[in-house]
């Protein structure tokens, strides 16, 4: 598996698995505005040249976001989501990143399992945040990060 930052000829089959997975899926138009956006990037998962998994982060001083974290079907359970994140995690070091923050459907325990594995915190919930999948609520959670890890 390779995992690294994604290039432009990546967004299609970014596009791709978005529209499989996510009932709010972004556009590819939207995956390449964030794309182009300062402080911001994609960690793509590529296995055998097929995508299997990306992320999607920004960040603003020293705070940053995960916005999106998603793996191929074919490819969970198998540390895919954990290498991808980690390698999120050398940007966020390189950057000096001291918090990360994120949104997750409180109903999606697979991946709240998932950031709690991670190392983040529930902080709170954002009440009817999710439309799309019927005014879910959200929780918002983060990690600290220290200057040792
Ligand atoms: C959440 C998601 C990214 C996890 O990807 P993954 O590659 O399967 O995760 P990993 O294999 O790295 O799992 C690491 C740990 O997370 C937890 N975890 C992951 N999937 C889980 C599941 N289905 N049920 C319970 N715990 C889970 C476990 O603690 C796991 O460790 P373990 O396998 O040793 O028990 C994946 O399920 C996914 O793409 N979901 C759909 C997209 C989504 O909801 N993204 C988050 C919001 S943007």
């Amino acid at each position: 598996m390779e995992i690294c930052l994604a290039s432009e000829c990546d967004l299609e089959s970014i596009a791709s698995l978005e529209k499989d997975i996510f009932k709010d899926f972004w556009s590819i138009d939207m995956i390449k505005s964030q794309f182009e956006m300062q402080n911001s990037g994609y960690i793509i998962a590529k296995n055998a040249g097929k995508t299997a998994g990306y992320a999607c982060f920004t960040y603003v001083c020293d705070e940053a976001e995960l916005l999106r974290i998603c793996v191929d079907k074919n490819f969970r359970r198998q540390g895919t989501a954990t290498k991808i994140f980690g390698k999120t995690e050398e940007i966020f070091k390189e950057k000096s990143i001291a918090e990360c923050f994120l949104e997750v459907r409180a109903g999606n325990v697979n991946a709240v399992s998932f950031y709690k594995k991670s190392g983040f915190e529930i902080l709170g919930k954002r009440k009817g945040y999710y439309t799309s999948y019927n005014n879910e609520d959200a929780l918002v959670m983060s990690k600290k990060y220290t200057r040792e890890n």
